[in-house]
């Protein structure tokens, strides 16, 4: 198991049990049963057993790799495996270079950072893939975790791509010349925009909930949903600048 594996093998549920000699046994017990680098997590719904846990495991040579607060429990992270020999940061990366000095995201997957697993692990936050967790990180509760539910194998030119692509609202528009309509027509175009800002809306929000659910361990693909949300934000303001643009505004929207 690497630096991101952590994702627990087994778990020891003590309920309210104090620390003392009955919860050591248990633990002891319970991580013997475990292959070499395979981790424990103890549940717990006292407050008080954290750091004897801590100084339990200096002692006895298992690895306390982080406590993470449930609210009305708490849970800690035990890896059967010497603290000594825990995971060690990258050195010596360099990205390459492309033509022109550009240093594309598609180049980045060196060391540790390149290791993209099929299932991303449990309880690291928004520590970036490749670094090395510090206890205590926060669970996020993330639910999307597998890369084959939201990698592809265009994702980091799509990503790209839509960088090169942008335009802008503002700018790119010729909005001193809009064209003098009838008044029936610009009723009628104000009433397109109302109904194209309403679909623009929905488009933005929905691929916007899934941003909160993506384990960061894939935030290439968070990255790239978020250029969907940037594009998504710029017809919003197209359109709405089109219906307040020539003398008429947003109209009723018929559902
Ligand atoms: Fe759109």
């Amino acid at each position: 198991m690497d630096v991101h594996g952590l994702t627990p093998d087994k778990r020891l549920d003590l309920g309210d049990m104090p620390g003392g000699s009955e919860l050591f046994l248990l633990l002891k017990n319970t991580l013997q049963r475990l292959e070499q680098n395979q981790i424990l997590e103890v549940i717990s719904t006292n407050p008080h057993i954290k750091e004897a846990l801590q100084s339990w495991c200096r002692l006895h040579r298992y690895a306390f790799l982080m406590a993470l607060d449930g609210g009305d429990h708490y849970r800690y992270l035990i890896r059967n495996k010497p603290a000594a020999s825990m995971e060690r940061p990258d050195w010596g990366i360099k990205l390459p270079l492309r033509k022109d000095g550009r240093l594309d995201i598609r180049d980045w997957f060196q060391g540790r950072a390149g290791d993209v697993l099929e299932q991303a692990p449990a309880y690291v936050g928004f520590v970036p893939r490749g670094a090395v967790p510090e206890p205590g990180v926060p669970d996020f509760g993330f639910g999307i975790n597998r890369k084959d539910e939201v990698w592809a194998h265009n994702l980091l030119d799509l990503y790209e791509q839509a960088k090169e692509n942008q335009w802008n609202a503002t700018t790119d528009i010729a909005w001193e010349e809009p064209p003098p309509l009838p008044d029936d027509l610009e009723w009628a175009v104000c009433q397109t925009m109302t109904f194209l800002a309403e679909n623009e809306y929905s488009a933005l929000y929905i691929p916007a909930k899934f941003i909160a659910q993506i384990n960061p361990h894939y935030i290439e693909a968070v990255m790239y949903l978020s250029t969907l949300i940037q594009d998504e934000s710029r017809h919003i303001e197209a359109f709405t600048k089109r219906a307040l643009a020539n003398g008429e505004g947003f109209n009723i929207l018929r559902l």
